[in-house]
């Protein structure tokens, strides 16, 4: 049995207690949020489970073996250099860090460590996303001409996640929060990005983060990037990462969705069986027993932070 520790119950704390509680492999052990209500309330939902306010005690708990950070952005620094100063094992929220120095100190020490390292990027775990790595695997929009992230989000903060920081320019905006996911899969597909520009809207208050983005980018063999997102628009949130190519289009919608074509004909949806959920569990499960884990290390959270930082200062 793998004896999980949580820090932060927030929105996403939450989502993922989910997932713990019905993995028949892992234990909630112990939670912790710096709002005593919010500790107290989760810990009794999980039957009165070990609950902190202070991070440091949850990490000092000897029955905890691994623990999951889901503290807004500028919290997971400190938090990761304490957990790995433990030799804890670690499952980490995305963005890595908030900054390319802290990230690169957070990767640097969790290698040095010795313990699991993974980030939370659910997308490589879900189905559509698989569907759309297998079918550029094959070639599906043959040689690739662009490739195009579209982020329109009628609010931002978005309904679900009204908290005071995702909204502030200091940790959150959406080109941290979902352009990152975005990031991640096109330096697994595709490779990096390089000769990044960008031009972020700004609202006056100097407190707001961006409402807007155009940014370009190239990949290694040239082929261009774009960047687009906006926010405070009509009409319903819409996320799309397309691959435009020589034969056709490809496109991951709404993070669950996909939809492709050939050139010349019409676009339609893309069928995929559903896999099994709760697959980052199980792999966290099998790395932490010494078996081969898919799992996304601090490494490829400092990559993705390297774009990140480009994209979100102009
Ligand atoms: N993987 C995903 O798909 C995904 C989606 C959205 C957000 N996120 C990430 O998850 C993290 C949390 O986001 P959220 O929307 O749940 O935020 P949130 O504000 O809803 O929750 C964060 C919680 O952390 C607590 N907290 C803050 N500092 C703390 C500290 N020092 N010690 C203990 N508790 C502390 C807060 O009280 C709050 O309850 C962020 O890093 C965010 O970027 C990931």
């Amino acid at each position: 049995m793998l004896h999980i520790g949580i820090i932060g119950l927030g929105a996403i704390g939450q989502r993922l207690i989910k997932k713990f509680k019905e993995h028949p492999d892992v234990e909630i052990t112990a939670v912790c949020d710096r709002l005593e209500s919010l500790v107290r309330e989760t810990s009794n939902a999980l039957g009165g489970v070990q609950a902190y306010t202070d991070y440091q005690g949850l990490i000092a708990d000897q029955r905890v073996d691994l623990i999951y950070i889901a503290v807004p952005p500028k919290f997971h620094h400190p938090i990761v250099m304490d957990v790995l100063k433990a030799k804890k094992h670690i499952l980490c929220e995305k963005p890595l860090a908030n900054s390319l120095d802290e990230a690169k100190e957070m990767a640097q020490a969790a290698k040095e460590a010795g313990v699991i390292h993974a980030m939370n990027f659910p997308l490589n775990y879900e189905q559509a996303a698989s569907k759309f790595a297998e079918l550029i695997g094959q070639n599906y929009v043959g040689k690739l001409r662009r490739l195009q992230l579209t982020m329109h989000f009628p609010e931002w903060p978005r309904l679900w996640q009204k908290n005071d920081w995702v909204g502030e320019r200091e940790q959150g905006g959406f080109v941290l929060e979902v352009g990152v996911h975005f990031i991640q899969q096109t330096l697994k597909l595709f490779g990096g990005i390089k000769k990044i520009q960008t031009r972020l809207e700004l609202p006056e208050d100097p407190q707001k983060c961006e409402t807007g983005v155009i940014a370009t980018g190239e990949l290694e063999d040239g082929t261009p990037v774009l960047i687009e997102g906006l926010s405070h628009i009509a009409g319903k949130e819409h996320i799309g990462f397309t691959a435009f190519g020589s034969e056709g289009i490809l496109s991951l919608e709404n993070w669950g969705e996909l939809s492709g074509g050939k050139n010349g004909g019409e676009l339609n949806a893309i069928s995929f069986v559903e896999t099994k959920p709760n697959r980052l569990i199980d792999e966290l499960v099998k790395a932490v027993n010494g078996q081969e884990a898919e799992l996304y290390d601090f490494e490829v959270g400092y990559r993705a932070q390297e774009i990140l930082e480009k994209l979100r200062k102009m």
